[in-house]
């Protein structure tokens, strides 16, 4: 394994959103610092900076992680997949918004939109390991994350309603009653996650 001092200077190599990515940082930087003021993906926001508010969470190689909490050092090598890339394989490329933003701008599921980019990025990791949760689970899931303004019902149903659309079935109905339960991604299960 490798180590580092406090003050060393180091040139870190990742894959941001599919695209081969470099950057200088010292070892002590924040993966959340070093996305945002290296490599200029901003679109990750920071709040409480000490794994609460869930805020600046990214996906990284595929699962939910809070940038705050992990080193930029310790992204090396790993894909990351941040807000701003969240419509890359739906859209190819283009402009527009995924499916799961589009649900959020439906449902007015944002106000100010400072915790959104996390509570996408969450749901979006949930969703592609749950296809199918019930609401209560999507609200364990949501427990990882603090929203100040908008309340919750509206981010509920925005990400309801995706996984409804994505299993054809109409808006609004119920999902099986047997489907097995789901420990969820919430603050405890979260804060595993960080180890990225
Ligand atoms: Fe709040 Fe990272 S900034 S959890
Ligand atoms: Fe403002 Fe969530 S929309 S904090």
């Amino acid at each position: 394994m490798k180590t580092y001092q406090k003050n060393d200077v180091v040139r870190i190599e990742l894959v941001l959103n599919g695209q081969r990515r470099s950057g200088t940082c010292e070892s002590r930087t924040l993966l959340s610092d070093f996305l945002r003021h290296e490599l200029g993906a901003t679109g990750t926001h920071v709040g409480c900076e000490h794994g609460v508010c869930g805020a600046c969470t990214v996906r990284v190689d595929g699962v939910a992680s809070r940038t705050c909490l992990s080193l930029a050092v310790q992204a090396e090598g790993r894909s990351i997949e941040t807000v701003e890339g969240l419509n890359r394989e739906q859209a190819r490329g283009q402009e527009g918004l995924s499916d799961l933003q589009e649900a959020f701008r439906r449902n007015h599921a944002l106000q100010c939109g400072f915790c959104t980019a996390g509570i996408l990025m969450s749901s979006a990791d949930y969703l592609a390991r749950k296809p199918d949760p019930s609401e209560q689970e999507v609200r364990e899931m949501l427990s990882g994350h603090l929203c100040r303004c908008t309340g919750y019902t509206n981010i509920v149903k925005a990400v309801m309603e995706t996984a409804a659309a994505r299993l054809g079935r109409p808006v609004g109905a119920t999902p099986p009653a047997d489907q097995p339960g789901h420990a969820g991604i919430g603050t405890a299960a979260q804060s595993k996650l960080v180890s990225a």
